[in-house]
Formats: C-alpha cells, sequence, structure tokens
C-alpha cells in the first residue's frame, strides 16, 4: 500500500450548493448571519495565518506551547496507533504530536484538497513508515473513516469548536463519539474566559487584519454568486458577550443599502448600522467542557494550559 493516499468524501458540486443555501438562509433572516466557514478562500487563510501571526491573537501561540511542552504526556496517556485530525490544514501544529506518539496511521481531514496532498506528501518523505490516509472531507457532515489500527486518538485543534453554537456543539461532539470505540480518545482544544479587554483585542488587532478578515467573505460572496457587497461600506465589530460567553464578529452597515446577489435572485435590504453576525467564537471553562464531552459519553481525563491559562487542551475518552 502506497504511504500517501487521499480520499474524497466531498463532491465537488457540495461546496457551491452549501454556500448558495447558508446565504439564503442567513441574508433573508433577523438578525442577518452567515456562518464562518465562507471566510476560508485562499485570500481568507493567508488572513487567518497573518492573524495567528498578531500580538494581540494569543491562541495559537497558547495552544502550540502546549503541545510544544505536553505532547510526551498526550502520547503516553492515548496510546494511540491512528491519529486521526479534524481541520487539519497544514498539519503544522501536529508535528510535535506525530513526534511524541509515532502512530501507525495519520489521517488529516480538510475541506482543503491542496493542503492535505502538500502536507500529506512532505509528512510521507519526512517519516518513512508513516502511512498518511487524507480525507477530503467537512467535517460539519458525517465522516466515513477508513479501518486503521486502534486505539484511535483523534484531535480538534485551534478552538475551532468555539465557532459552533451551542446544539450544534453536542451535535458535533456526539458525532465524533459515534467514530470512537471504548478506550479511543478526543484531544480538543478550547480557548478559555478571560479579561473582557484582551479577548476583544484579539478579534479587533491594530493593524486591521482581522477585519480584512471579516470583510472577506463579503469578497467570497461576490465572486461565487455575482453579489455586490462593497466592503468598504461596513465596519469591522467584534464584541463580547458575557451571557454567552463568545466573542461575535459583525459587519455593520454604515449606510442604508441594497445588495443584489444574482445567483440567488435576491436583494438584501440593509438599514444604516444594521449588523450581519459572522462568526461566534464561545470560550470555555473546564467544567463547562467536562459536563459537555460527558453528555456526548466522552469522560474528561487531562487538562493541560499554557502557563498563563489561556487555552487548553483536554484528553477525553469514549466511555
Ligand atoms: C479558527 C475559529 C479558532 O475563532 O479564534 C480568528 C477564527 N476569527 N480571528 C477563532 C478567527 C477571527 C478562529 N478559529
Amino acid at each position: 500500500m502506497s504511504p500517501l493516499l487521499v480520499t474524497r468524501t466531498l463532491p465537488e458540486d457540495a461546496t457551491d450548493a452549501a454556500l448558495r443555501a447558508d446565504v439564503l438562509h442567513g441574508l433573508t433572516d433577523h438578525p442577518k448571519w452567515l456562518p464562518p466557514k465562507w471566510f476560508y478562500d485562499a485570500r481568507g487563510s493567508e488572513l487567518f495565518e497573518r492573524i495567528t501571526e498578531l500580538p494581540e491573537y494569543y491562541p495559537t501561540r497558547a495552544e502550540r506551547e502546549i503541545l510544544t511542552v505536553r505532547s510526551g504526556e498526550i502520547a503516553a496517556a492515548s496510546g494511540a496507533r491512528t491519529l486521526i485530525e479534524l481541520g487539519s490544514g497544514s498539519s503544522e501544529k501536529t508535528r510535535h504530536l506525530l513526534d511524541a506518539l509515532a502512530p501507525a496511521v495519520y489521517v488529516p481531514v480538510d475541506v482543503s484538497e491542496s493542503a492535505l496532498t502538500q502536507a500529506g506528501q512532505a509528512l510521507v518523505e519526512e517519516r518513512p513508515g508513516l502511512e498518511v490516509h487524507a480525507l477530503i472531507a467537512d467535517f460539519t457532515a458525517p465522516l466515513d473513516l477508513p479501518a486503521t489500527p486502534g486505539p484511535r486518538l483523534l484531535a480538534f485543534l485551534g478552538g475551532t469548536i468555539g465557532n459552533l453554537l451551542p446544539d450544534e456543539r453536542a451535535k458535533f461532539l456526539a458525532a465524533v463519539r459515534s467514530l470512537l470505540a471504548p478506550g479511543d480518545g478526543l484531544l480538543l482544544g478550547t480557548d478559555l474566559v478571560k479579561d473582557e479587554r484582551v479577548l476583544v483585542r484579539a478579534y479587533a488587532d491594530a493593524a486591521g487584519v482581522t477585519a480584512a478578515f471579516n470583510k472577506n467573505v463579503l469578497a467570497v460572496v461576490d465572486r461565487e454568486l455575482g453579489a455586490d457587497f462593497d466592503p468598504d461600506a461596513f465596519d469591522h465589530v467584534a464584541l463580547w458577550d458575557p451571557e454567552r460567553e463568545w466573542i461575535e464578529m459583525r459587519l455593520r452597515s454604515r449606510i442604508a443599502q441594497t445588495v443584489k446577489v444574482p445567483a440567488l435572485d435576491l436583494a438584501v435590504d440593509f438599514a444604516a448600522g444594521e449588523e450581519l453576525r459572522t462568526e461566534v467564537s464561545a470560550k470555555f471553562r473546564r467544567a463547562g467542557v467536562s459536563e459537555e464531552l460527558s453528555d456526548a459519553g466522552l469522560e474528561l481525563t487531562h487538562w493541560w494550559t499554557d502557563a498563563e491559562e489561556r487555552f487548553a487542551l483536554s484528553l477525553s475518552m469514549a466511555r
């Protein structure tokens, strides 16, 4: 068997259909919204890479610190022979984990075929004996994993689970649990509740990179669906919701305007000051993470944070 295998479970036209459905639902709802997954075209992915290097955006550095310091402990606690990673992207942060775990098989799962093929090729060249079975798939939909040796460790890093709303999170964790057998583990990255000013600054940086990232979703809708959004007619908004303990990013219309979306035969009115929600980024506490995992049939066994306790990696085991 070749050490690199790439399997597509996502139909080529699925992305276009999903974008149309999301834009139609979100822009005709009150208040208006768009899901954050549409930020990530080539330019959006590049802007996100720049965000991870901003002085204000601490989560990436904090998580990398934990992985650097704790990979040995994580490997020992899980004993996994297969590492599955959802939203693997460039697999950059995963290298520490691969070094420590030395699994027989690595299964990176991502919607980006180019990222998967590049990262997969580099990994099999660097690591003789490692089998990489890359999956082009949308992990918010049901997943069909290849048969690989157990125990398995499924990693979902970066704090991306915070993009899901609480009911979506419960469904997602139940779906993850259904992929695992008793004794398999979930390694989950969660950003933690902290001082509001630190949180808001991480999503409203001085250089305006996050503002450009936020507005990029409008450029995606313009290009893919022929819409005439003018990104300059909207302001970037980042705010902390203390009740729900999440950051919300919004785009606020500077003027009263009508935006046309020809591919959907749609005209959308914005009042001056009206806001479009583009992202929820939930922040967590240990007790809440433990409870949500438990509700899904996963038992929290380890909790690691960076030295400043800004971000956590938890290990939980399927019961
Ligand atoms: C990739 C979802 C973890 O929520 O912090 C960064 C995305 N949005 N700045 C996050 C993001 C604005 C990021 N996640």
